[in-house]
């Protein structure tokens, strides 16, 4: 199994599919609104902040954790986290660490990628559906026609199934054929899709008013709003950057681990940031907002999630070739979730193949078919229970997608900044055009991006308790007695695939290692 493990066909192919993996649905859905709601301009100084405390520190760190345990056959985090931690801490307590990354990883890729598929359905019904022109009568309320869409079973299941199975496809097809293949086409599609966009954006002219024009809205996403410059903003901005770079999520590693024990990774791991950060700032930053603030102006944008599905549509019938562009922007959308849908997909086949010797193929049916028994209630709560609150989806969210990578990513962090220690600059530095400096190590992986993410934790675990995300029944579906059951649900199965993780990646640890678990000392190394 270990001999036969594949790697990347070339550096551009490799460049691309972990630009693919990190810029998704990310940098052009969520980084707008995000944005615009947190203080427009002023947003930036906490995400640029958390973009060099956290982001590249933790890129470098992952990306030198699947190096280092492709070296050993290993695609998952398990293995991986505790081959880094043995080095520091005895071989027991490694295989617990491994076992934690092991159960949070497995959560991601099941769960997050269980409603994050749902969306990707979506972007690519609604490319459909503006092609056909669907929405485009203007006697169409654009919010109560998505309600209906997410309530629709046919649309809803036929889109999101389809999405599955070329996902499917694509991973059964290995690294080279599959992943490499597909980044390697939809990578610089999204890159030109965006700026066709971007295009049409700053030449709309001013359709409504004089002062709503593109540029107003760039000035509006960009100008500094003080005042709405707080804590919560700052989580946010840092949040953004765990999501939008997929730290915290096993995936960065896994294609990592694809890599030879030599290949560069410190250019390599920056060259996936900077590609991420133009897609997030510059194109996600400059197609939905100001387009939202041409048509609709400052008050448009309190659209929240709803800018992508609601809120455009709603303009795209109104300017002029918006169904062309309208169908580029939900393709643009689609493309992005599935070059990282991909990733999340493949981490669950590496699982199955080399903890479980199940052949790929084999493999990418049964991570098909995880994937819609997981899926399942985020596609049924709207429904059945006619609400588009999608309360399992949020519940999901707001752990798996948000406070378990930081906690993720906390014990990365630690194992190779504390436990490997600075073994793990020298490896960091292995085959790299451009050397990490003990400096930054120093300062940046051992001291500073730690703390910042106990920082981070405390303040949002803080918030998360005053939002009412732990009480038994959370503040956001008080009202909606209906929709209790979904989130105690949603809970349930979440509790039920970390346990699992935890097991089956402490028990996969001890058979690949339990000599060296028994013996309290190091006994198989690759160097
Ligand atoms: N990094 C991926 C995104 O931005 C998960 O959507």
């Amino acid at each position: 199994m270990t001999e036969k493990r594949e790697n990347w066909g070339s550096k551009l192919g490799l460049i691309l599919a972990m630009a693919g993996n990190a810029v998704g649905l990310g940098n052009f859905w969520r980084y707008p609104y995000q944005a615009a709601k947190n203080g427009g301009g002023a947003f930036m100084i906490p995400y640029f902040a958390a973009l060099i405390l956290l982001g590249i520190p933790l890129m470098l760190v992952e990306w030198n954790q699947g190096r280092y345990g492709g070296k050993y056959g290993h695609g998952t985090l398990g293995p991986m986290v505790y081959l880094q931690a043995r080095e520091g801490a005895s071989p027991k307590v490694a295989r617990i660490l491994g076992g934690l990354a092991g159960a949070l990883a497995l959560g991601v890729t099941v769960l997050l990628n269980s409603y994050y598929n749902h969306i990707i359905g979506w972007t690519l019904g609604y490319a459909f559906e503006t092609a056909t022109g669907g929405y485009m009568d203007k006697a169409i309320n654009t919010g109560e026609y998505f309600v209906k869409y997410i309530q629709s079973p046919g649309k809803v299941m036929v889109f999101w199934l389809i999405a599955l199975a070329v996902l499917g496809f694509a991973v059964m097809r290995g690294i080279q054929k599959g992943i490499e293949a597909w980044a390697k086409f939809m990578m610089p599609t999204i890159y030109v899709f965006g700026i066709i966009l971007i295009i049409r954006t700053l030449t709309l002219g001013a359709p409504v008013k004089p002062e709503w024009t593109p540029i107003a809205g760039l000035n509006y996403i960009w100008s500094p709003r003080w005042q709405d410059l707080n804590w919560t903003a700052a989580l946010a901005a840092a949040g953004q950057i765990f999501f939008t770079l997929s730290l915290g999520m096993g995936i960065i590693q896994n294609y990592a681990s694809y890599l030879k024990p030599e290949d560069d990774i410190v250019l390599s791991g920056l060259a996936t940031v900077s590609l991420n950060e133009l897609a997030e700032v510059i194109l996600g930053g400059t197609i939905a907002i100001p387009i939202a603030y041409t048509f609709l102006g400052p008050e448009g944008l309190g659209a929240g999630v709803g800018l992508s599905f609601i809120a455009l549509p709603n303009i795209f019938r109104q300017m002029a070739g918006g169904q062309i562009f309208g169908t580029f922007w939900f393709l643009l959308l689609f493309f992005a979730g599935f070059t990282s849908a991909i990733a999340m997909y493949n981490y669950l086949v590496a699982l199955l193949e080399e903890e479980a010797g199940v052949p790929r193929r084999v493999g990418s049916v049964l991570v098909f078919i995880i994937y819609i028994i997981f899926g399942l209630p985020v596609g049924l709560e709207p429904i059945l229970t006619k609400t588009a609150e999608l309360a399992y989806l949020t519940e999901l969210d707001n752990w798996v997608g948000s406070y378990l990578l930081v906690i993720l990513g906390l014990l990365e962090v630690i194992v190779t900044g504390w436990l490997l220690g600075l073994k793990g600059l020298d490896e960091m530095n292995k085959g790299s055009f451009w050397k990490v400096s003990k400096t930054f190590y120093n300062v940046f992986i051992q001291f500073l991006t730690p703390v910042a993410i106990i920082i981070l934790l405390i303040f949002s675990t803080r918030d998360y308790f005053k939002a009412g995300y732990f009480k038994w029944i959370p503040s956001f579906v008080e009202k909606t007695p209906q929709l209790v059951p979904w989130v105690l649900s949603a809970r349930f199965v979440m509790f039920a695939v970390l346990i699992v993780g935890f097991i089956q990646a402490y028990r996969n640890i001890g058979k690949k290692y339990g000599q060296e678990i028994i013996e309290g000392k190091v006994l198989v190394r690759r160097d």
